[in-house]
């Protein structure tokens, strides 16, 4: 009688993950799986040495999948899972001549990045961590009432860069706050979608000539990559509020500090910037109006278990040569 041998497939882990992800990789009679276990990035040199050989890569955003990586690992590499919705670390291009397979984590984020979104908006446009700040440090001596003003939601016009499943997610939760206007830019023109918000395709200019606040949403490519620049920010209405909770470098950071210091603009709120981390003593630190979280957009328990579930069953939907359940077309 001859017996089927099956070899074990070969998994490398980045990062150390929420349980549920690492909990359906283990338990994957099929698979080996190998972890840099540990919250802090992986250096370079165990990222190659890692991933070689392997047959499954389950990665984060802040590590750049690029050729140097993929030939480290070598041609039994099938699939990359990344933990995340964007994809702009990942050399797509090279992959896809590779033949690997790619699985990310779109929809199961998108409540809590909208959610983060609007938060950062508010604390932005009413200046909370600015107010927070003077009641500590002394500064609250009086109701007065010229003091700590900032711009409100009702009767307003929310441009909306790039109305994909988080921006229709902002503009939902805005839409209640009393939002008079919606205009969003994008490729084209996404009538279906913009319906809901009765929300106006227009040029990148009108939007942020016209909006009172703008939410960048849209995926970092070659095309939207330092769109918001110079050009834009001058475009903008000195009360405007700019939002960016998409990628950093969607920005000029250098632009948005001009703007935000001249008062071409009224305030920022970032919860992505270039680099990741910002050094402590970046101008745009220093900056009252200038509100910046570290990438938090997608952190609530219940998101992060669910996303690091789908980055594994993805990985071992893509070994198996299965439909994945989140699979990005090539
Ligand atoms: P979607 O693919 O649904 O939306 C992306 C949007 O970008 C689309 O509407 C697309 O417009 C738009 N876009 C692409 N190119 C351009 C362009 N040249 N000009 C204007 N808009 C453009 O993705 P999600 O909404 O799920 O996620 C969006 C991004 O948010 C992710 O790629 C990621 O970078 C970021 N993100 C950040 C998080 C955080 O923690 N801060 C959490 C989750 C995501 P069109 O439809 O017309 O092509
Ligand atoms: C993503 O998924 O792209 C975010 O930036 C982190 O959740």
């Amino acid at each position: 009688m001859r017996v089927a041998l099956r070899l074990l497939m070969k998994v490398f882990v980045t990062r150390r993950i929420p349980q549920e992800g690492l909990a359906v990789l283990s338990q994957a009679a099929d698979c080996t799986v190998q972890q840099w276990d540990s919250d802090e990035p992986i250096p370079q040199k165990e990222l190659l040495a890692g991933v070689a050989g392997k047959d499954g890569l389950l990665c984060l955003l802040s590590e750049q999948i690029d050729r140097a990586v993929l030939d480290a690992a070598g041609p039994n590499l099938k699939v990359i899972s990344t933990l995340s919705v964007g994809f702009d670390h990942l050399a797509l291009e090279e992959i896809k001549k590779r033949g690997i397979r790619v699985g990310y984590t779109p929809d199961i984020l998108t409540d809590a990045t909208a959610e983060l979104s609007v938060a950062l908006l508010l604390a932005t446009c009413r200046r909370l961590p600015e107010s927070v700040e003077e009641v500590k440090n002394g500064g609250w001596t009086t109701w007065k009432p010229l003091w700590m003003c900032g711009y409100g939601l009702s009767n307003s016009t929310v441009g909306i860069l790039g109305l994909g499943r988080i921006g229709q997610a902002i503009a939902r939760r805005l839409k209640p706050f009393g939002v008079k206007r919606f205009l969003y830019t994008g490729c084209h023109p996404k009538p279906e979608m913009a319906a809901e918000f009765q929300a106006e395709f227009v040029p990148l200019t009108k939007l942020a000539e016209e909006s009172d606040f703008v939410m960048v949403t849209c995926s970092l490519t070659p095309d939207t990559k330092g769109m918001c620049n110079k050009n834009f920010f001058c475009k903008m209405k000195k009360t405007a509020v700019f939002i960016n909770t998409s990628r950093g470098a969607v920005v000029n950071q250098d632009d948005l500090y001009q703007a935000l210091v001249s008062g071409e603009i009224s305030a920022a709120g970032l919860d992505v910037t270039t680099p990741e981390p910002l050094p402590t003593d970046h101008p745009l630190l220093s900056l009252k109006n200038c509100v910046i979280l570290p990438h938090i957009g997608s952190a609530t328990y219940a998101t992060r278990n669910t996303m690091s579930a789908l980055a594994a069953n993805n990985l071992l939907a893509g070994l198996r040569g299965e439909s994945m359940p989140s699979e990005l077309k090539l």
